[in-house]
């Protein structure tokens, strides 16, 4: 089997941290993720409860689960991905102190090996635009599929209308191949292979390491110029 794009790039895995423009808004990967991870508690007020089935597809190493643990979430977690050495990173990179790690399952494409209807919630962050488009509508089947009726899926993804995106995008490493979608296109792909009601917000205006300035993304979540965006999509029962 053809290694996976990220297979090179699992060792050092650090959210494209080495460019430069990103280490200025914010000095580690945890503080970017941690803004989506924020976003989905308040969201999703059950998953600090426990006994919702989570997950996490294209999870790379396993930061967004991390952070969401890390931030209180209790959940049945589980993460898969197209690469075995990023999932053998999220296996390595996982704290002791949070317990055993989530269940890690490698995917044959798009396609997973979980039933239909596994999921309570599912999240794809930074994933999509590492897809070629041609493939894209597999991966919305896919996690329709997975998700139960009345589950909730979550897209996170870089927003192409942010110029300063799209400048650190075109400078860094492992987006060497990305094509970047917006949110309508997410929007669209998701409902032509499920029913969906879709709610859209705009996260990250401010640098994720000033932490006064964060009230001010939830006052803009509606602007659609923040630095990502995400697709909150329930699923019809
Ligand atoms: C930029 S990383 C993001 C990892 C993680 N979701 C996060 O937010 O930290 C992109 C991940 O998408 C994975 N990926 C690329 N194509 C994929 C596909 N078709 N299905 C699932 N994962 C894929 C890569 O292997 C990589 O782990």
């Amino acid at each position: 089997m053809k290694p996976a794009e990220f297979d090179s790039h699992a060792a050092h895995y650090d959210g494209g941290l080495d460019n430069p423009i990103k280490r200025l808004v914010g000095s580690s990967a945890d503080q970017f993720i941690a803004v989506k991870a924020r976003w989905l508690l308040r969201r999703e007020l059950r998953l600090t409860a426990g006994g919702l089935a989570v997950l996490d597809y294209g999870c790379g190493a396993g930061d967004l689960l991390r952070v969401l643990v890390g931030l209180g979430a209790r959940a049945a977690f589980t993460g898969c991905d197209v690469s075995t050495g990023m999932l053998a990173e999220a296996a390595k990179r996982w704290p002791a102190a949070f317990g055993p790690a989530p269940a890690l399952a490698v995917q044959d494409g798009a396609r997973t090996p979980f039933a239909d209807g596994q999921f309570d919630i599912v999240t794809i962050s930074a994933v999509l635009h590492h897809v070629p488009p041609a493939e894209r509508q597999a991966v919305y089947r896919e996690l329709g599929r997975l998700l139960k009726p009345d589950g909730r899926l979550y897209v996170f993804e870089h927003n192409p209308r942010n110029p300063l995106v799209r400048y650190v995008i075109a400078r860094t490493p492992i987006d060497a191949n990305a094509i970047l979608l917006d949110e309508k296109e997410v929007r669209h792909g998701l409902l032509d292979s499920a029913r969906y009601d879709i709610v859209s917000n705009y996260l990250m205006f401010m640098p994720p390491g000033i932490t006064f300035l964060r009230g001010i993304d939830r006052l803009l979540a509606w602007l659609p110029l923040g630095a990502q965006y995400v697709v909150a999509a329930r699923k019809g029962a």
